[in-house]
């Protein structure tokens, strides 16, 4: 793993310092936001304002398990974008959290127990990320929706003063009630067709809110859970971007939204061109996840980013998740393992009396209900295992597309700076590293 070296967010008795070995993450200066907010306007992208900020038009998206947590988040919020904590099961960062945690298995409070100990994770890295953020920039907080504590992870998002809560995997119809005493925290659905913004705008219009953005994220491009019903969709042309847009600005327009709700396309997205092209279609910014998990300050270990930036086409499949999404990962010897296996896994599917990991973190899950035709395995153990860099027993979670700098794994400075002007950094001097083997 990396070494953290430099000043954390203030530790206290609530908030100790972070797990040993996370993304190092220097914390950016007011000096290095304002230059990327200039290069944005200079280049010719429009910025854009959310919870009162202006910002650049780049959002990292949420990454679990452990993947985005303080230091990406923190860093990029400080650089003047908008930084997302993924929520879910944060504890595994946290070495006090686990040894108090990690082992229980069937004692009755065990759920309890792992769901405070991932509260309090939650709460910590919020803390973390705005420490590193200096108040510039958003720090987000995604929580997915098919999330057993959904909602206790969005109250704690609420709580600990995140500038934004993003939800995904699942329709949200029920965050404006669950966020009605913080109307200042910005709300903002993951969506994937014009046909869901579309729902979710007219149902929290009756409860008397909007967005405050959307994301719309592309399931033929994008990495991680996908929004669409099953993988023989994925390639559906109401996915693409040059669809949804208009189609969503339509209905902005004769619902007399117009301008009041910015889109956020995800998945895919790798340059400043890309950014042109979405903002000439009507949307203010990108959001990017694979690009971010392989930065220095993404806060999963060395071996999990260079799985992420050292897969070929070729190695990325599709799956349906324990969660019964489409999901898309790098086919590493865990994952090939199990998609050789799965019609087996699936014959035998049946309920079990018991979660693998001991706190149910789906509602519902195709392993612990046996539900027959999703996913086998527990996600939560698979996703912690690639997030700790185990590159034989992990699930790697990757987008389609191509990374800006290949395999190279480089500082969110260096990234978004190409994002908003096109600015290749100087050539990386690096000590030749063991490449992963792909099956
Ligand atoms: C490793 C990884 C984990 C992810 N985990 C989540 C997650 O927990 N919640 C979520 O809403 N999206 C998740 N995503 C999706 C990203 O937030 C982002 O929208 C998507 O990856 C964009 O596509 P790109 O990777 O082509 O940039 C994940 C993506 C990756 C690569
Ligand atoms: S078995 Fe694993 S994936 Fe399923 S609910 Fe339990 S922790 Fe989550």
């Amino acid at each position: 793993m990396e070494h953290l070296d430099t000043p954390d967010a203030p530790a206290t008795a609530a908030h100790p310092p972070a797990a040993a070995g996370r993304g190092h993450a220097t914390p950016p200066s007011a000096a290095q936001a304002a230059e990327l907010l200039a290069l944005a306007r200079s280049g010719g992208l429009r910025t854009w304002q959310l919870g009162g900020r202006e910002l650049i038009p780049v959002v990292q998206g949420g990454m679990g398990v452990g993947v985005s947590a303080g230091s990406l988040a923190g860093t990029v919020a400080g650089l003047g974008g908008v930084g997302t904590v993924s929520s879910v099961d944060l504890r595994r960062l946290h070495p006090d959290l686990m040894a108090q945690t990690g082992h229980l298995d069937k004692e009755p409070d065990a759920k309890a127990l792992i769901d405070a100990a991932n509260l309090l994770a939650l709460d910590r890295e919020i803390q973390r990320a705005r420490g590193i953020a200096q108040g510039r920039g958003l720090v987000a907080v995604n929580v997915m929706k098919a999330l057993s504590a959904y909602e206790a992870y969005v109250r704690q998002a609420l709580q600990s003063g995140a500038d934004a809560v993003v939800v995904g995997a699942g329709l949200p119809l029920d965050l404006p009630e669950i966020a009605k005493d913080h109307p200042k925290t910005a709300l903002i659905p993951i969506l994937s067709d014009a046909r869901g913004v579309q729902l979710v705008v007219r149902k929290w219009e009756k409860k008397g809110r909007l967005p405050d953005a959307i994301v719309i994220e592309h399931p033929r491009l994008a990495g991680g859970h996908l929004g669409a019903a099953k993988v023989a969709d994925l390639q559906d042309t109401r996915f693409d971007f040059e669809n949804v847009l208009p189609q969503v600005m339509e209905f902005f327009k004769t619902a007399g939204l117009e301008g009041q709700i910015p889109l956020i396309v995800a998945g895919g997205v790798s340059s400043r061109d890309d950014i042109l092209r979405w903002q000439g279609l009507g949307a203010s910014a990108v959001q990017m996840g694979t690009a971010f998990a392989v930065t220095t300050e993404c806060d999963a270990a060395l071996a999990f980013k260079r799985v992420l930036a050292e897969a070929r086409p070729e190695d990325i499949v599709e799956f349906i998740s324990v969660a019964g999404l489409p999901a898309r990962a790098v086919r590493t010897p865990w994952l090939d393992k199990y998609i050789r296996i799965e019609p087996k896994l699936q014959a035998v599917a049946h309920p079990k009396t018991k979660c693998n990991m001991s706190f149910d973190c789906l509602a519902h899950c195709g392993l612990r209900d046996g539900v027959v035709g999703i996913g086998q395995f527990c996600i939560d153990q698979q996703l912690g295992h690639a997030m700790e860099g185990d590159t034989q027993k992990g699930l790697f979670f990757r987008g389609a597309g191509t990374l800006p700098f290949g395999s190279e794994i480089r500082p969110v400075q260096d990234l978004l700076k190409w994002m908003v002007a096109g600015v290749r950094p100087p050539a990386l001097v690096q000590e030749p590293a063991p490449s992963v083997q792909h099956p």
